[in-house]
Parts: structure tokens; C-alpha cells; sequence
């Protein structure tokens, strides 16, 4: 290896950055969206055993990946396959990975349409239900669109360059970036937590996340929990492999695994808290119409007291949320060009946060109007209008799965069991029971769980 690697500075910094990835509009608003369709308590149940089944184990074969190569998501597995069945080939599931970043609009049409969609395509009956101006919405949108922000991304990365050398972009950059935000993030919304207590839906939001009905919950939807449980952890496309390359060798990978899942899992909870206690205290349709739910809760805000402040906060916090799990996009390319096409730091950020701005808008724009929701894959079904559409689909619907399938399927039948018990208890100290369980996990039950979601995806069950 040529120059030492950026490492993170501390245990806190690559979980905080890591939750940052993880935390996002999947957290926000395809969680509470997908729990309100499964009709909520027996799908929460059901999510939390996926999380902890597939999720977890998962979570640490990429950190475990990541930490023992010392690099991008293709050079880790170019390294670690060397000498091993199907030895160069595996690279492929670092490509798969990098082009998953690249091909996905989800780095722009997420930033853009998540938060505006709220506030401006909202649907005829909203629109008259509502009190508040096309103009304040509008203006509201406006600040959320995607180049600003996009573009906030950017020059967060360069300011990332600025502040250290080229090896320590990332522990004073993204890391400076994630102790920023998430700290911001998590009070927010606990002062929303706190406000949905005296809503007068809170009760009743409750007894729906956590009054389990198993006759309700279809097999679609134990699925679409498995499906999520993976979306919303940023696995399967070397996100937390990448970040888990930065992370110092005296730290422990399953703890760090087991936090970022557990805080990824409890704002995902609280969101729907706070979204269902809003909604359920005023007497919604909100039976038919998974875009109405969303499109309405800007809406909402408006009539409950002191709605702008708490608007103002939701939004601010969407914007974070999106904003980190961005960065670690990106930083999966990057990290390619830097280790692999041997480009700096700053040349790397910049060319490849322009060419993920360029796709993505080319993907938004190819989407158009209202179906930007479904087709970034957090509301609704995908469709797979225009090249860059279709690209997306791929995306979101495939690779994402068969990242993760390929990423359990090497760590716990190519790599030794030496070798991943090495890594996993660098840091940590002997794992005693855990580690086989760990070896089940990752050698039968995620790739089962995982494989029947792609079998269902093959058989064109529309679970996502
Ligand atoms: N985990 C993110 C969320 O919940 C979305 C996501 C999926 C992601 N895969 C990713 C983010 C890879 C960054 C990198 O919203």
C-alpha cells in the first residue's frame, strides 16, 4: 500500500458517521410509510427480527470486509478473494457496488424530492383541505431543491479536503461533518418525540406500532420488512464497507455494528411516533392514498400549534438525515478513484460528486412529476420510465439485494472462519457464543432471507 489510510479518529466518529449513512429517508419516510400499508405491530415485529437476523450480521461482514483490506469496496474484494474460489471475480461485487452508487439518482432525486414533494405535488384534495398558500409551500420546496443541496454536499467535501491533508479527508471531514449533524438530528427529533407526547393521536399511534396483529400482516409484507431492513442500513453497495476501511484497528467491529443498528432502528421507531401521533390526531382518509399521508403532513403542521417551528424542525431534520447518508455515497466512489485510479482526495470528491449530481439529475429528470416518490423507491411501486428511470429500478430493485446476498455468501463461505474471527475480535476480545451464531447468520440465514426476497423479485412480487 502506498500511503497510510485515513482512519476515523475515534470509536464515536465511525459510528456516528456510519448512523449517518444509515439514517435517512428511509428512516423518515419509507418506514412509517411501509409500517402504515402493513398496518403496523405485527410489521414492526417483524422488521426488528429482520434487522436483527439479516441486518446485523450483515452490517459486520462489510465493516469486517472494509477493516481487514484496508480498502474501496472493488479492492477489498480483489484483496481478500486473492488465492480463493473465484478468486478476481469477486471484484465484481465492488462494481456492483460503485455503479449501484453511480447509477442510483438517489443521491439528488432523494435530496430534492423527499422534503419538496411534501410541500408542493401534493394531490388536488390536499391542496383544498389545506389553509396555508401555494406560495408558502412552494417557497418552502424551493430551499430543498436538488442542486443547492446537492451542491452543500460538494462543497462539504471540498471544505472536508480543506480542513486536513489528503489522507485525513476523512476523519476531519465526513467524521467532523456526522459529529455536527447527527448530534443536531437526534435532538431534533426527540424534541418532536416530546411534542407528539401531547398530540391527542399519541395514544393511538402507539397501540398501531405496538399492538401486534399477526392476521394482518401478509407475506409481501414480511418481505418488504427483509427488503427494508437491508435499504435503510445502507447495505449490499460497500457503503459501510468503505467506511468501515477508515476504522482503527483497536476498535470493536460487532459493538460498532450492533450501535449503529440499534440507533438507525430507534429513529426509525420514532419517526413513526411522531408521524402517525400528528396524523392520527385529526381524522384523515388516509386509507387509500399512500401519497396523501405524506403529501398532507406538511399540511398538517400548519394547523397543529406552533406548527412552523415544528414544520421547521421536520424539515431541517429530513435535510440532515439525507445530507449524511449522501456523503457516504459518494465517499464509496471516491474511495474507488483515490485506491484504485490513484486520483486525490480532492480531484476524487469533486469528479465524482459532479458525475453523481449529473446522474441523478438526469434520473429525476427522466422521472418527472409524481412519480419521482415511487421511483426513488421510498413511496410506491418503481416504474421504469427512461434509460436513467430504468437504471434506478436496476438499481433499487436488484443490485441492492444481490449485493448484500454475494457480500454474506463470501464472508461466511469464501473467507476462513480464522479469518473473520481475527477481524471480528481485533478490538473486541474473544466472542465466546457469539461468533457462531454469527457464522450461522451469515452463512444460512441471511443469505436465505436475502435470496428469497430476490426469488420474489424474480417471481415479480411488488413487495418494494
Ligand atoms: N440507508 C439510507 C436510508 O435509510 C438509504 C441508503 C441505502 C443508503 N443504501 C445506501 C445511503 C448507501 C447511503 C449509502 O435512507
Amino acid at each position: 500500500m502506498a500511503k497510510e489510510r485515513a482512519q476515523w479518529t475515534g470509536r464515536l466518529g465511525f459510528v456516528l458517521a456510519a448512523a449517518g449513512s444509515a439514517i435517512g429517508l428511509g428512516n423518515l419516510w419509507k418506514f412509517p410509510y411501509i409500517t402504515y400499508e402493513n398496518h403496523g405491530g405485527a410489521f414492526v415485529l417483524v422488521y426488528l427480527a429482520a434487522i436483527a437476523v439479516v441486518g446485523v450480521p450483515i452490517m459486520m461482514a462489510e465493516i469486517l470486509l472494509g477493516r481487514r483490506s484496508q480498502r474501496n469496496a472493488v479492492g477489498a474484494f480483489r484483496v481478500l478473494g486473492q488465492g480463493k474460489p473465484g478468486g478476481r471475480l469477486w471484484q465484481g461485487v465492488g462494481f456492483l457496488g460503485v455503479m449501484t452508487v453511480l447509477s442510483s439518482s438517489r443521491t439528488t432525486a432523494s435530496l430534492r424530492d423527499g422534503p419538496s414533494a411534501t410541500s408542493s405535488w401534493r394531490s388536488p384534495a390536499s391542496w383544498a383541505r389545506s389553509r396555508i398558500t401555494p406560495q408558502i409551500c412552494r417557497r418552502s420546496s424551493a430551499s430543498f431543491s436538488a442542486i443547492p443541496t446537492s451542491r452543500s454536499c460538494i462543497s462539504l467535501s471540498s471544505w472536508a479536503r480543506r480542513s486536513g491533508s489528503s489522507t485525513s479527508g476523512v476523519g476531519r471531514g465526513i467524521e467532523r461533518a456526522a459529529k455536527f449533524l447527527m448530534p443536531v438530528l437526534l435532538s431534533i427529533l426527540v424534541m418532536l418525540v416530546i411534542y407528539s407526547f401531547w398530540t391527542p393521536g399519541f395514544g393511538e399511534a402507539m397501540r398501531f406500532l405496538f399492538r401486534p396483529n399477526f392476521s394482518e400482516l401478509s407475506a409481501g409484507g414480511v418481505l418488504e420488512a427483509l427488503g427494508h431492513s437491508f435499504f435503510t442500513l445502507s447495505l449490499g453497495m460497500g457503503a459501510m464497507l468503505t467506511y468501515g476501511s477508515y476504522m482503527r484497528k483497536r476498535d470493536s467491529i460487532p459493538r460498532a455494528a450492533l450501535t449503529i443498528c440499534a440507533l438507525d432502528t430507534l429513529i426509525a421507531i420514532a419517526a413513526c411516533i411522531i408521524m402517525f401521533s400528528i396524523i392520527f390526531s385529526f381524522d384523515f382518509e388516509v386509507t387509500k392514498s399512500s401519497t396523501i399521508l405524506f403529501t398532507t403532513l406538511p399540511v398538517v403542521f400548519f394547523q397543529l400549534p406552533g406548527g412552523a417551528a415544528v414544520s421547521a424542525l421536520f424539515y431541517v431534520l429530513v435535510a440532515f438525515a439525507a445530507l449524511t447518508s449522501t456523503i457516504s455515497l459518494l465517499e464509496v466512489v471516491a474511495s474507488y478513484a483515490i485506491d484504485e485510479l490513484g486520483w486525490r482526495r480532492q480531484r476524487a470528491t469533486l469528479t465524482m460528486g459532479a458525475a453523481i449530481l449529473a446522474f441523478g439529475t438526469l434520473s429525476a429528470v427522466s422521472m418527472g412529476g409524481n412519480e419521482t416518490l415511487s421511483k426513488i423507491n421510498l413511496i410506491g411501486r418503481p416504474s421504469t420510465a427512461g434509460v436513467f428511470g430504468t437504471l434506478d429500478y436496476l438499481a433499487s430493485n436488484w443490485f441492492l439485494p444481490v449485493g448484500g446476498l454475494l457480500i454474506a455468501l463470501f464472508t461466511g463461505w469464501i473467507l476462513s472462519r480464522d479469518e473473520t474471527k481475527e477481524e471480528l475480535e481485533e478490538g473486541n476480545g474473544p466472542l465466546g457464543w457469539a461468533l457462531p451464531l454469527w457464522r450461522f447468520l451469515i452463512r444460512i440465514a441471511a443469505p436465505a432471507a436475502v435470496g428469497a426476497i430476490i426469488v420474489s423479485v424474480i417471481l415479480g412480487a411488488e413487495y418494494q
